[in-house]
């Protein structure tokens, strides 16, 4: 995990936030390679999802009417129990002592556990994870206002609005990507749980009775989605929710879980949430959620299958599964190892590289020449400086899927060499040909 966060903010993936005030706990900053790979695995999820016939999109608003979160059950109900350590004045979550590490100054890397069993803690008491401001000039009660913990409410209140407007019948989804925030007492690795993150959640109205053959359904379309992009199959599993520990809202839950370097972790969760949220929607507005079936003339209260992933934890897991050491031959004979980022070419933040192999004889112009065909189409990076091979390497890294070389065979048949990033096979391909190789590697649906 060390060496990938390091490479993250070395190569321009993600930095810490305000680093130079000594960061801000539980928020990172994407930086120009991390944007493009967060944009990408986005735009894929977006695809996957708004590309049917079955879903529209929305994009809500983050701040909502307060009343939201009372019938949703937050005000109620999202929180973890706390607990402080008198002797440090560290916090934790009472319900995760056990792996927990006191990071505080003068006691880094003392056990919670022997803490707590030498009886330093205070009684647990429950702290609600959602961020609070206001709204308007005055900061009183009534002026109260809440960060979105999760986007799905955006589209339970908006559900009736999108069915009229885009003429839909259950069954149809909506799917919405933005910003979420959670005042979690505990931040750890790195992008697992901060306290501002993007989810891509996709809520799925269904008639009551096909909701356990929608879930089934969507349980495979959410697997398939990561094996597609890629993702090691032993790397992933599902974790089904045991009853008491079911959300509020939930009749069924699974988590997808990727096996992290410190761990399985949740990625994605699917849950059955019934009807719970348009009746409460509809109980706390006063206002009609029912659907009418005009072909079968009856009113009902559709009930909902949720897909519900983290872009950021998502983004984590491609790039730690990505990520590889491995052994190559250099060009005097040895062998070295050489870092790649084996991202799946949909998700590589660039697509190609160009190099001339010398600065001279008229190589740069060429170079240049092919980039700027590549640069109407896909993100493509010129690199003229060191050995060829360095410049391979610094690529892999960051997994560029191809390489184009302009060497002195170009000069006389006007071919370049291109190299993949996995096989690091390399073969020659006319000038002409290089942005048509890319687009039949690159472009496309899904
Ligand atoms: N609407 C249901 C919901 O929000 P959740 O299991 O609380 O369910 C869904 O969150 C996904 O959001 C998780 O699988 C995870 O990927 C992401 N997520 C939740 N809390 C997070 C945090 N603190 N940091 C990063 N991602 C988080």
């Amino acid at each position: 995990m060390d060496k990938i966060v390091s490479l993250a903010k070395r190569r321009g993936f993600v930095f810490q936030s305000s680093e130079i005030y000594g960061g801000l706990n539980g928020c990172w900053d994407y930086g120009p390679l991390g944007v493009e790979l967060l944009k990408n695995v986005k735009d894929e999820w977006w695809k996957a999802m708004t590309f049917r016939e079955d879903i529209e999109g929305i994009d809500a608003a983050i701040l909502m009417h307060p009343r939201v979160w009372e019938a949703s059950g937050h005000v109620e109900n999202f929180s973890d129990p706390m607990v402080d350590c008198r002797e440090c004045k560290a916090r934790f979550r009472a319900d995760q002592i056990e792996d927990a590490m006191c990071g505080n100054p003068g006691f880094k890397g003392r056990k919670a556990s022997k803490c707590q069993a030498e009886g330093k803690f205070t009684e647990a008491r429950q702290f609600n994870l959602m961020f609070k401001t206001f709204i308007g000039p005055v900061e009183d009660a009534g002026a109260v206002v809440y960060l979105r913990p999760e986007t799905a409410q955006g589209i339970f209140v908006n559900f009736l609005n999108v069915q009229s407007a885009s003429r839909q019948k259950i069954p149809f989804g909506i799917a919405q990507i933005g910003k979420a925030f959670r005042n979690e007492i505990n931040t750890k690795n790195f992008l697992f749980r901060t306290r501002e993150f993007e989810q891509m959640e996709m809520q799925y109205f269904v008639k009551p009775g096909t909701d356990v053959e929608w879930f089934e359904q969507w349980r495979t379309l959410r697997m398939q989605w990561f094996l597609d992009l890629g993702v090691t199959r032993e790397k992933l599993q599902w974790h089904q929710h045991e009853k008491e520990k079911l959300a509020h809202y939930a009749k069924d839950a699974y988590d997808i879980e990727y096996q992290f370097p410190f761990g399985w972790g949740e990625i994605e969760g699917v849950h059955n949430r019934t009807d719970f949220d348009l009746s409460r929607h509809e109980q706390y507005s006063g206002k009609s959620m029912k659907y009418f079936d005009e072909a079968a003339k009856e009113k009902f209260t559709p009930y909902i299958i949720e897909t519900s992933a983290g872009a950021s934890r998502s983004f984590m897991a491609f790039l730690v599964d990505a990520y590889r050491e491995e052994e190559a031959p250099t060009a005097d004979g040895n062998v070295e190892v050489r870092t790649v980022m084996k991202l799946h070419r949909r998700l590589a933040p660039l697509k190609a590289a160009v190099f001339p192999l010398v600065n001279r004889d008229g190589m740069p112009e060429i170079g240049r020449k092919i980039e700027a065909a590549i640069r109407p189409h896909f993100r493509v990076f010129y690199d003229d400086s060191g050995a060829v091979g360095r410049r391979y390497r610094r690529q892999d890294e960051v997994g560029t899927p191809y390489c184009f070389t302009v060497d002195s065979q170009t000069l006389q048949d006007e071919t370049v060499t291109v190299r993949e990033r996995d096989s690091m096979k390399q073969e020659r391909l006319g000038i002409d040909a290089v942005v048509r190789y890319l687009t039949d590697r690159l472009a496309g649906g899904r």
